[in-house]
């Protein structure tokens, strides 16, 4: 339990660390990974979000499984949204860059609630791995809400 915990937060100070290797990349390189680290995301959190619905049956194993992978890719669409790609097309609205600090701040509220899913889920409280992912796509959803264009 506490293991993913401490590699939540490893992954977290790394990202200074990583950035340097998007140097490589071209600004919609960069937006590309992003996004795709967003729909990575969402690929293991709406898979969970199935069974939440009763679409699928509950199969906490699975749901731990999936979290876990989720778990691991919270942070990192987080190091994609560097300086260079401000002017570059994409569906970040263009306040983000006025608003980093709060932009990270719900990147980290985001990340601790996919670990906690994680834990959770690891157990076999049902009612604790919902109210879990209830906080994730809550955290998912308010900054969508505020960063993220709509089409
Ligand atoms: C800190 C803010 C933030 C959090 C938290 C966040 N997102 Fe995002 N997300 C964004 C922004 C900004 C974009 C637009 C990125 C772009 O177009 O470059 C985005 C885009 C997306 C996309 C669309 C990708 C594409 O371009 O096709 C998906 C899917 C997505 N997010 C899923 C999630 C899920 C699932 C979670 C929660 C587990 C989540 N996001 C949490 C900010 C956030």
């Amino acid at each position: 339990m506490k293991k993913l915990q401490k590699m939540g937060l490893a992954l977290a100070l790394a990202v200074g660390t990583f950035s340097a290797v998007g140097g490589a990349l071209t600004a919609e390189n960069v937006v590309e990974y992003r996004q795709g680290m967003m729909i990575g995301l969402s690929w293991n959190i709406g898979a969970i979000g199935t069974m939440i619905k009763g679409e699928l049956p509950w199969n906490q194993k699975k749901v731990a499984f999936l979290a876990a992978r989720a778990a691991q890719l919270a942070p990192m669409a987080y190091e994609g949204f560097t300086p260079e790609t401000a002017k570059a097309k994409s569906h970040a609205k263009a306040e983000l860059w006025d608003n980093l600090k709060d932009f990270e701040q719900r990147n980290d509220t985001m990340v601790k609630a996919v670990v906690k899913l994680a834990e959770v889920s690891g157990g076999t409280d049902e009612a604790a791995t919902r109210a879990a992912f209830m906080d994730t796509v809550k955290a998912c959803k308010g900054c969508h809400e505020k960063y993220q264009e709509k089409e």
